[in-house]
């Protein structure tokens, strides 16, 4: 909390020096009830070294404190409870946030130093589901985060590009595959192809065989294989870039699963030299009975290699690639036993940094009570639902705002940014409902209303003319803007917590919080009223905007300043 330093640093003085400051800052609290005060420590740890009861010391320091930030100074039930001084501390959080502008919350905690994020990873020749958007938002989210406290993110997407389905598809492609059409939309005819094949093998039982050797060619490094395997790749990433495009999101790396091809070998060898490999029904495997798990597969019957073997490959070369302090994998509580594994095999290869990988587990989207699957049947098109969304937002610019200049990009930012803010906005254990009418509304808590309060925050600062660059002392009282400038001021903190529990939610609620805030203000107070205040009105107007755009760019949302 800000000012609990400052807090801290009184009550040493009032306490003659007797506890350490580390004995007093990391207590203080902030009381459940404005009327209880900002700050509050409780006296009762304190009262057994002093051998006095709690309410006495508090009656005690509470005499002795006197400092220009505190207005007042309670004792109550062995709480001393601080009141700041709403005028100084007004001024101080201003004066912090235009200066600096949006590095307001910006840390150096992390030093530096590397966090591997695992993100996104949509499979090859597959729809880009709704756990990959997730996983892609919630990724990036985090990415944000942890830059603003100092860490060098790498965003890595784990492209699952390799397994026995593309020798399927390969052979679903030379009988019934059309080079035009999978052009012209690749994901689709992938997919239909896809489907085909499996329909046709329960009638011809030799497809399923014509599969494997297909499959087989590829792995042996078989040119017609290899070509068309990186031609399928490469046009559905030409896909995906598209919802990355409107997501505006990159990554650092694209090193999916064949990119450990070459790689496997190394991994089978080290498990093999440390006796860890065992063999169960001819498959090679890792008994992880001590660790209460079933046992990792590392290698089929027929030498192929899989998903986990990938991944124990992955955490090796990103350990001497990236030397990251974290590794996190932001990926469906569907595979957390996955995530167990590999942590377990890991460990018993001797690798302790295997404690520093994070499986940032979500929960799953749901439509009308059931699973937005992309299974047959009910294939939901991500980038259907995102163009979808971005067209209700249009609609919406039309009927209320159809002067608007850039339209087109407005419609973007709010049509996405409700989709993003809706699932950051949940703690991401949590299943989440899906409904667009919902998330594009303007009241609620919507990515759309936060948006809007800012846009509408920016609207008054045009029409005010404020020219923010000015200097000038802020003269308000606090009193009105109180509620708002504490959740100005928490801000920092937030920012931190999110970070360290990976959980952008908190951010998202944050800026609720604000936005609800500052609007009460708004009905109540006339901003643009010609008084001695108007001036210092409008820089805390600046500074709500200031915050709002950033907890916004936080989550990975664009903040228009009109729509
Ligand atoms: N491609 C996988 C899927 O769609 C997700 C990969 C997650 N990352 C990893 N390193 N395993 O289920």
């Amino acid at each position: 909390m800000m000012y609990s330093k400052e807090f801290a640093k009184v009550l040493y003085e009032a306490l003659e020096e007797r506890v350490t400051m580390d004995h007093l800052e990391p207590f203080i609290e902030k009381p459940k009830h404005l009327e209880r005060g900002d700050l509050a420590f409780p006296c009762f740890s304190l009262a057994k070294t002093e051998r006095k009861s709690p309410q006495l010391i508090a009656q005690e320091v509470s005499q002795k404190i006197n400092s220009p930030l505190f207005e007042k100074v309670e004792a109550a039930g062995g709480y001393l409870n601080v009141f700041l001084n709403k005028q100084e501390v007004t001024a101080q959080v201003l004066e912090e946030i235009l200066q600096k502008k949006q590095n307001f919350g910006a840390s150096n905690s992390g030093k530096r130093r590397t966090v591997a994020i695992d993100m996104s990873s949509p499979n090859i020749a597959k729809p880009f589901s709704m756990g990959h958007l997730r996983s892609t938002v919630i990724g990036q989210s985090l990415a944000l985060l942890l830059a603003q406290c100092g860490y060098k993110p790498v965003k890595i997407n784990h492209l699952g590009d390799w397994g026995t389905q593309f020798g399927k598809l390969i052979t679903a492609y030379k009988h019934w595959g059309n080079e035009e059409k999978v052009k012209a939309n690749p994901i689709k005819e992938l997919l239909a192809l896809y489907v085909k094949f499996h329909e046709e093998a329960e009638k011809n039982v030799r497809l399923e065989a014509e599969g494997r050797e297909w499959f087989k060619r590829l792995e042996d490094g078989d040119e017609e294989a290899a070509k068309l395997w990186k031609w399928f790749r490469a046009e559905s990433l030409k896909d995906f870039s598209r919802i990355y495009k409107l997501l505006n999101i990159d990554f650092d790396s694209y090193a999916g699963e064949a990119f450990y091809n070459d790689k496997m070998d190394h991994v089978v060898d080290l498990l093999e030299s440390r006796g860890l490999l065992t063999e169960s029904e001819q498959a090679q495997v890792v008994s992880l009975e001590e660790e209460d798990l079933p046992p990792c597969l590392i290698k089929k019957s027929d030498g192929a290699t899989l998903y986990a073997t990938r991944d124990l490959a992955a955490a090796l070369y990103r350990k001497e690639t990236y030397n990251f302090e974290k590794a996190l994998y932001v990926v469906g509580g569907e595979q957390s036993l996955h995530f167990k594994q590999l942590k377990a095999v890991l460990k018993k290869l001797g690798f302790d940094w295997a404690d520093d990988l994070v499986h940032v587990s979500f929960g799953m989207m749901r439509k009308d009570g059931k699973k937005m699957s992309t299974r047959k049947g009910q294939v939901v098109l991500l980038e259907e639902v995102l163009q979808e969304s971005i067209a209700l937002a249009k609609e919406n610019i039309e009927l209320k705002n159809p002067n608007l200049p850039n339209k087109e990009e407005v419609a973007r930012q709010v049509g996405v940014g409700a989709i993003v803010f809706n699932d950051l906005k949940n703690y991401r254990m949590n299943d989440i409902d899906f409904s667009l009418e919902d998330i594009l509304r303007f009241e609620g808590e919507t990515g759309p209303y936060v948006q809007y309060t800012h846009a509408r925050a920016c609207s008054i600062l045009r029409k005010a003319a404020w020219d923010g660059e000015k200097e000038m002392p802020i003269q308000l009282s606090g009193e009105q803007e109180w509620e708002v400038i504490g959740l100005l001021m928490a801000f920092p903190e937030t920012i931190k917590k999110a970070a360290a529990a990976f959980d952008p939610s908190r951010v998202a609620k944050h800026i609720i919080d604000l936005a609800q805030a500052f609007n009460k203000y708004y009905a109540e107070v006339k901003v643009l009223q010609e008084d001695e205040q108007k001036e210092s009105r409008l820089a805390f107007v600046s500074a709500v905007t200031q915050v709002l755009r950033k907890g916004l760019s936080l989550l990975g949302i664009e903040a228009p300043d009109e729509m």
